[in-house]
């Protein structure tokens, strides 16, 4: 006992001395403005909320009305217990969105990579990942049975140059939008790469709110998995993975992160149908072009609402992520290793719909400040 106190003590102790010690921030309310502990009121760049969605009227009645209707938890895992209807119906609306034959919802979308990459990724098969890619790929290829080699990001011929080296089947698995640097991933030349190769290309589209969009016609020359968050533009909590019905049969059947756990809770998967159901509405596509206008005050043209300001130095970050939130009352996270390279820590702006012209205006100025 004494023997794991001390090295839980040395961990920690090492984890302070490299000036990584993290701790968690209570926020009270809903966002984008919050209350801190101390009372402060600020205004947060941090949330993967996109369009606001986690706050709006239909998606967070559509959870009452399911909590009523089913109760707070699912019970155990869809095989045991069943799927719920609201289960059935948010799969058929993912797959109506994503243009597939089928969709399965996972409890978070980092169940939803781990699925997918551990069926998928069986002995004798190549998974090449970009190497920026989320820390759920990483980790689903680690779990997973198959050779794993990393590309150089968003460098396509080294995409290729590895599966010309590799005499088996293949999968190419990336973010769309990569969640540090918000920048795009090459679609149109992976899908042409994988068609060569006949590679499974597996898409993390957790991000992917202002695009981009598949290639035209890409379904029909490649096998492609679209995997998603229900966490991030749909304001609520879970995440799918969506393609041809025999491959998501197949994940039903031989992904453990969906076999031994409880399914998604009805509340969380009703607030997840509605907000998909206004996403896909005239009223989503202006939440749509308000934040590309909240995106272009901060980085004109830039293709995601993710805006990194890159210091380089971690205490660089820290300090300007500090001065942000004390002198401004604004918050935007400090992002650095082991999440991001050595060298590249930097600021993680985060814009939204629910952003006032006003509030990213503060934080346009308060950037240039620094
Ligand atoms: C690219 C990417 N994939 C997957 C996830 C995991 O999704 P979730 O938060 O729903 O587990 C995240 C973020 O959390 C992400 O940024």
């Amino acid at each position: 006992m004494t023997e794991w106190k001390d090295r839980v003590a040395a961990r920690n102790e090492g984890i302070a001395d490299a000036g990584r010690w993290r701790s968690i921030r209570t926020l009270d309310g809903g966002g984008p403005v919050f209350t801190l502990d101390d009372g402060r009121s600020i205004v947060s760049f941090a949330s993967n909320d996109y369009l606001g969605l986690s706050q709006h009227p239909s998606v967070v009645d559509a959870a009452h009305e399911a909590l009523n209707r089913y109760g707070s938890g699912s019970g155990s895992a869809r095989l045991i217990v069943g799927a719920r209807p609201v289960h059935r119906e948010l799969e058929a609306e993912l797959a109506s969105w994503k243009s597939t034959e089928a969709a399965l919802l996972f409890p978070t979308g980092f169940a939803a990579n781990l699925g997918a990459l551990t069926t998928f990724g069986t002995d004798g098969v190549l998974v090449v990942s970009d190497e920026l890619n989320h820390a759920s790929i990483i980790d689903g290829c680690r779990l997973s049975r198959a050779q794993v080699e990393i590309a150089r990001h968003a460098d396509v011929d080294h995409v290729e140059s590895l599966l010309r080296a590799h005499d088996g089947p293949a999968i190419v698995v990336t973010d769309t939008v990569f969640s540090m640097d918000g920048d795009l991933a090459p679609l149109d030349d992976l899908v042409d790469v994988c068609a060569r190769h006949d590679a499974l290309l597996v898409l993390d589209e957790a991000h992917a709110v202002l695009g981009p969009s598949l290639p035209k016609g890409a379904t029909d020359r490649v096998d492609i998995l679209r995997v998603g968050t229900l966490s991030k533009t749909l304001g609520a909590l879970g995440g799918f993975v969506a393609g041809p019905r025999a491959f998501v049969d197949l994940v039903v059947n031989a992904a453990r992160p969906f076999i031994f756990t409880t399914a998604p809770t009805p509340a969380d998967s009703a607030a997840a149908l509605a907000a998909l159901e206004l996403l896909r509405s005239e009223e989503g596509q202006t939440l749509v072009s308000v934040l590309r206008a909240r995106v272009d005050q901060i980085a004109t043209t830039h293709p995601s609402p993710i805006v990194p300001v890159v210091l380089g130095d971690e205490e660089r970050a820290i300090s300007a992520a500090a001065r942000l939130l004390d002198d401004h009352g604004l918050l935007v996270p400090a992002i650095r290793p082991p999440t991001v390279p050595a060298g590249t820590s930097r600021l993680r702006v985060a814009l939204s719909a629910a952003h006032s012209e006003d509030q990213v205006t503060r934080l346009a100025k308060a950037l240039a400040e620094l």
